[in-house]
């Protein structure tokens, strides 16, 4: 088979920690892959004042996948690193569509009573190169009593179009065909509106696709309440942001949350990285549950169109959960890592 030409992004706190298990689980798959470590983050701008050199980011896009940790430190302003290295991955590469699934897997504890795990089982579709993170803005007066941030949310036609598209035909595939448009255009009334008509526009060529609208704040609701009322949701880069903690949370944890960054055209590498962050208050004590990188890694081979690996990794990680009840915390981050290895490896 051919090689699989890997960028792997490690970062800060847990990182490598959990990114080490990842590819631990990746190599027992046995296929051919050439990895390129990239040791960027709080460390490497420390040393040079850098985030990401043009030159690496160049050398980065000449892989066929990307598999990123976390980035963030206590020791470096906040923002640095997200925005100059994260974010700047995922609008030079163009990952339009975040995607975030949301299932809770069978003999995983949720905080929802009388959950079952048919009742989770969305997928959440982030719009991911525009909205609030695009870093329109900007502050006058800075440190008087009579500053002004503002921060203004790009919304463009374009990029409105190609994620709920893509929401769309994800929708279409999944049994139970529906599509909920999560935003607030009862207050954002200009960027909800292009966000509606394009769900409106599309849904003409979906007609067996179900279309439903559901306000953030009532879909946080929701969440809680009826997870069930969700298959595939869509919505901006910042919604798209903080109701993905909330799934993880209800799903079980930060510690299963995966996402790929993609870039569906082909024409850079799509990125896989667990949802969660570099967690410093765990960093360097073994505790990171490794499972989120493990299902960014099944993420990363379906798009690479190795569904069988993908289902093996996926199947090892739900068996495992199974063994693993009611032990949770009893497992260091390696011995995880170990534990799904194997039986990935048969
Ligand atoms: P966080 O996700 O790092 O941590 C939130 C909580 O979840 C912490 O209590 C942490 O210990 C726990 N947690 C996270 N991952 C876990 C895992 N695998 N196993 C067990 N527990 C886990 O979010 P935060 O505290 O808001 O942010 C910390 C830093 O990470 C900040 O610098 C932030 O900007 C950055 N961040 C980066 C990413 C990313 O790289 N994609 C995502 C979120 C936050
Ligand atoms: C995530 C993170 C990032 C985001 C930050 C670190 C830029 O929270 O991947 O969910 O907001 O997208
Ligand atoms: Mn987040």
């Amino acid at each position: 088979s051919r090689s699989i030409r890997l960028a792997v992004v490690p970062g800060d706190g847990i990182g490598p920690e959990v990114v080490a298990e990842g590819l631990k689980v990746l190599d027992a798959l046995g296929l051919t892959i050439e990895q390129t470590v990239y040791e960027l983050g709080a460390a490497y701008w420390h040393k040079t004042g850098e985030v990401l050199p043009d030159a690496t980011l160049e050398e980065i896009r000449g892989h066929d996948a990307i598999l990123l940790g976390a980035v963030g430190d206590p020791s470096v302003p906040s923002g640095v690193l997200e925005r100059g290295l994260l974010l700047k991955l995922r609008f030079e590469l163009d990952h339009y569509i975040n995607l975030r699934p949301v299932r809770l897997y069978p003999g995983v504890g949720t905080p929802l009573a009388g959950v079952r795990p048919e009742d989770i089982d969305m997928m959440v579709v982030r719009e991911g190169t525009e909205g609030l993170y695009a870093g329109a803005g900007g502050v006058l007066r800075k440190g008087t009593p009579h500053e002004i941030a503002t921060q203004e949310s790009i919304n463009t036609a374009f990029g409105v179009e190609r994620t709920v598209r893509y929401a769309f035909e994800l929708a279409a595939r999944r049994p139970r065909k529906k599509l909920t448009l999560v935003h607030k255009n009862n207050v954002l009334v200009y960027a909800g509106d292009l966000w509606a008509r394009t769900v409106d526009a599309v849904a003409k060529e979906f007609t067996d696709v179900d279309v439903d609208y559901c306000h953030v704040d009532a879909a946080t609701m929701y969440f809680v309440s009826q997870p069930a009322r969700f298959d595939v949701i869509v919505t901006d880069n910042l919604f798209g942001d903080i109701i993905t903690d909330l799934g993880a949370a209800v799903a079980g944890g930060i510690g299963l949350a995966a996402s790929g960054n993609l870039n569906p055209s082909g024409a850079a590498p799509s990125m896989f990285e667990p949802v969660h962050g570099s967690a410093p208050d765990i960093a360097g004590q073994g505790k990171a549950d490794p499972t989120a990188t493990v299902l960014s890694v099944a993420l990363l081979l379906d798009h690479l169109g190795l569904a069988d690996e993908a289902r093996r990794v996926e199947q090892a990680v739900a068996d495992d959960i199974i063994e693993r009840q009611g032990a949770w915390a009893a497992r260091s981050t390696r011995e995880a890592g170990d534990d799904i290895a194997e039986r990935v490896a048969g």
